[in-house]
């Protein structure tokens, strides 16, 4: 039991890879605290199934992009833990607009867009890093993209928001390095979570532009935060790719 003792926040920790996230970090004995904006049912469910594996757990509605609800929900997590030591900061949004279609950007898309998953772990992030200074360090776990590496992905401010996440793991790692917060990154490639409306011939064509001939599934991403969180204690200011070597192996012509 790796996490044995420790707090964890996993946000949008209730559904695809977030859900994979918190049962993986409970599973070496994390006490996790989830949260969800629209999907209570699934949060709840997650709780459950997190609670049977002997360690505590709870989920309550917060919107990340809104900073005096981001605070609520850290401080709730600390309140009932007694500490937070974990962060992975893995809720996100996006809706598919062809990159062409630069119309299809309307104010809407761009403001959700970068207040999710811009801001929002700025305001997590900020109301999390002083409980980890109490427990003398932690770990934080960014969900970034292969959209922000490709130039590809559901929409140019997508990848543009996990561009600038990416930014930020970077320099949060430098600033509280000395302080025993590592931070560092995950950069999934399609997951087929339902994270976006994709018809299914984006699976099909994801599947089969794949160096390893399938898809990463939320197992995958779990499996590369947990070696982040415990065992990768000499790294900070890292993104691990979790796309099944999709951007190191590009297709050979
Ligand atoms: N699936 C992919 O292909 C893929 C690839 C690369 C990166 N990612 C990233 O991976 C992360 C997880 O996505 P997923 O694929 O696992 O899809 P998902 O199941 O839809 O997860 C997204 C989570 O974020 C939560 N969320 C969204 N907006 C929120 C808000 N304003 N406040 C609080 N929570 C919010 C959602 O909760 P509610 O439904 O309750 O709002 C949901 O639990 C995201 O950051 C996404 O950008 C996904």
């Amino acid at each position: 039991m790796k996490l044995k003792g420790k707090a964890a926040l996993v946000t949008g920790g209730g559904t695809g890879m977030g859900r994979a996230i918190t049962l993986k970090l409970a599973g070496e004995g994390a006490d996790v605290a989830i949260n969800y904006s629209r999907r209570a049912k699934e949060a709840e469910e997650t709780v459950e199934a997190v609670r049977r594996l002997g360690v505590r757990a709870f989920a309550m509605k917060a919107d990340v992009a809104v900073e005096a609800e981001a605070i609520r929900l850290v401080d709730e997590a600390a309140k009932q833990f007694g500490r937070l030591d974990v962060l992975v900061n893995n809720a996100g949004w996006s809706t598919a607009v062809p990159h062409r279609q630069l119309d299809g950007l309307t104010e809407e898309v761009l403001e959700r867009t970068w207040q999710i998953n811009v801001k929002g772990p700025i305001y997590v992030t900020r109301a999390a890093i002083p409980h980890m200074l109490k427990a003398g360090g932690g770990a934080i776990v960014n969900t970034t993209s292969v959209a922000a590496y490709q130039g590809a992905g559901s929409s140019i401010i997508y990848g543009a928001s996990k561009a600038a996440l990416g930014a930020i793991t970077k320099s949060l790692a430098r600033a509280f390095g000395k302080d025993n917060i590592r931070v560092n990154a995950i950069a999934p490639g399609f997951v087929d979570t339902g994270f976006v409306n994709w018809p299914a011939s984006v699976k099909e064509k994801a599947i089969a532009g794949s160096p390893m001939g399938r898809i990463p599934t939320p197992e995958d991403a779990a499996n590369a935060v947990l070696y982040l969180v415990c065992d990768a204690t000499g790294v900070t200011a890292q993104t691990i790719f979790v796309d099944c070597g999709v951007t190191a192996l590009h297709p050979v012509v």
